[in-house]
């Protein structure tokens, strides 16, 4: 793989002795450096908390993070200790000017140690906290820590959502940073964005003859965009709660997958031509009905000490999302997520209609569908009627099948969060969420979640480790899935 050097020359992670941080980004980072994309003389890596701990401490954390007996090759050992010369900390409060300033003498002395040419004061601040610190910490970032004027350089911020609780929070929120931030210097991550297969979907659709023709409500007759976890809210009870299914999982993750199954052909792979359109379909989306929505909540959830006695928040939702446009009037998308359920799995499922005139009763062997399974074991399949190999002339129906693993063999397939910690190193803001798509996305959700929050729309009970309530089939198969074997 091609070495190429990145514009960065100082990364920083707020709340660098978080949760996040432990899990996801400095694993992400350390990757991008073990295989060349952070290269030692272009990076620095400041960790910033209220903790009060040494550099040493910091990285010995971190080390803890990134080692474990599978991976403790003497070459990751030392590709590892190089990491982590790279990282700093300073420790001070998230509003408190004192610790910015701090920061910002830190980095300034760094910066000025190296060689001082144009453009060598870059600034990446990702902000691994809870989304209540943002203004603060924001304000204190533009007022004490932005790039240096006269090193030239830029100043980005990376935000992890929850981005505000429903449409007049995020607003709120958006508008906060929004006079403290241009918007190409905001980095909304919603990580599903940086799964392989997620990244395939425009190419899918926009780069194949076979798709073009058939994507509409012609030929396809319903989608659905599925999450299912295995486990339950394992120790995140207390934040869950405030936030639910809908707001953990279908709101973003979810929507932003179904915006790339439905979005118009963008006019170019522009970042703003892209995010134009995934504006449109939001925008398109009709007000989602009360009948087309099932709630769960699982057994023993409330058993977590962290978690009401007395909560309504759903674990589990099916709901269905209608288009009003030319390409998809009348063809449902059915966005399922759920915790606590018998499997883990992140699907699209794209089932066309009934064959017309079917002579070979295809109907009875099951609709054409094509999947794409995010995760895990990545792969695409079609689910076609072929004739029984045989004298007979009989049919079933089989599978075209694309499994990564069996036909990229030896290929690594990078992490979500390695790809998009890379993006907003070299600016690319195509896989990351617009100010005016976050708002979309919360005008569709807002009146359904506040009928759950004001105790208008209960949950059904559902028992760890199953499909989830049988009403949520149930609205499956009258937004006309046709259950295929296998499923
Ligand atoms: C996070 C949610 O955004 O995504 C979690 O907050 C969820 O509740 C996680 O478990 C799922 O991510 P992935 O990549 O494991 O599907």
């Amino acid at each position: 793989q091609a070495i190429v050097k990145v514009a960065v020359r100082i990364f920083f992670v707020l709340g660098a002795s978080g949760d996040l941080a432990k899990k996801k980004t400095f694993p992400a980072l350390f990757n991008l450096f073990r295989q060349g994309f952070l290269h030692p003389d272009e990076v620095h890596i400041f960790g910033y908390a209220r903790t009060k701990i040494s550099d040493d401490e910091l990285r010995n954390r971190i080390r803890g993070y990134l080692i474990n007996d599978k991976n403790a090759s003497p070459e990751h050992v030392e590709k590892l200790s190089k990491f982590l010369e790279l990282i700093k900390y300073v420790s001070g409060s998230y509003d408190s000017e004192e610790g910015f300033r701090l920061l910002d003498k830190e980095i300034s002395e760094h910066e000025l140690s190296k060689n001082s040419v144009e453009g060598t004061s870059r600034r990446l601040f990702y902000l691994a906290l809870p989304p209540s610190v943002y203004p603060s910490v924001c304000k204190m970032i533009r007022n004490f820590c932005m790039n240096r004027s006269d090193l030239g350089g830029w100043t980005r911020i990376v935000v992890e959502k929850p981005f505000g609780k429903d449409l007049e929070s995020a607003e709120q929120l958006s508008t906060q940073i929004g006079e403290l931030f241009e918007e190409p210097q905001i980095y909304r991550i919603d990580h599903y964005l940086g799964k392989e297969l997620v990244q395939n979907l425009l190419v899918l659709r926009f780069a194949n003859r076979f798709f073009l023709p058939l994507w509409n409500r012609d030929n396809i007759d319903n989608v659905q965009i599925v999450f299912r976890e295995d486990f339950g809210t394992d120790g995140r009870g207390g934040y869950f709660d405030e936030y639910g299914i809908i707001r953990d999982i279908i709101q973003n993750h979810l929507l932003q997958v179904f915006c790339l199954v439905a979005m118009e052909k963008p006019v170019s792979l522009k970042p703003e031509h892209i995010r134009d359109e995934k504006v449109k379909v939001l925008q398109s989306v009709l007000p989602i009905k009360d009948e087309e929505v099932v709630l769960g909540q699982y057994e023993g959830y409330r058993d977590d000490p962290t978690v009401p006695d007395q909560s309504n928040t759903p674990t589990f939702a099916t709901l269905v999302l209608r288009i009003h446009n030319e390409r998809w009037e009348g063809v449902p998308f059915v966005l399922k997520a759920g915790k606590a359920l018998n499997s883990r799995k992140a699907e699209i499922r794209v089932q066309f209609k009934d064959v017309p005139g079917d002579i070979y009763k295809c109907k009875k062997q099951g609709r054409n569908e094509f999947v794409i399974r995010l995760q895990p074991s990545e792969a695409m399949y079609m689910k076609l009627t072929v004739k029984q190999p045989g004298l007979e002339m009989s049919t079933a129906q089989s599978e075209l099948d694309l499994s990564y693993v069996q036909r990229y063999q030896g290929v690594t397939i990078p992490e979500a969060y390695e790809r998009l910690i890379l993006d907003t190193i070299r600016g690319d803001q195509q896989h990351f969420v617009r100010r005016d798509e976050l708002k979309a996305a919360w005008e569709i959700f807002t009146p359904l979640l506040h009928r759950i929050d004001d105790g208008e729309m209960k949950p059904l009970p559902y028992q760890p480790g199953s499909r989830g309530p049988a009403e949520a089939d149930e609205l499956l198969a009258k937004a006309g899935y046709v259950q295929t074997h296998g499923y």
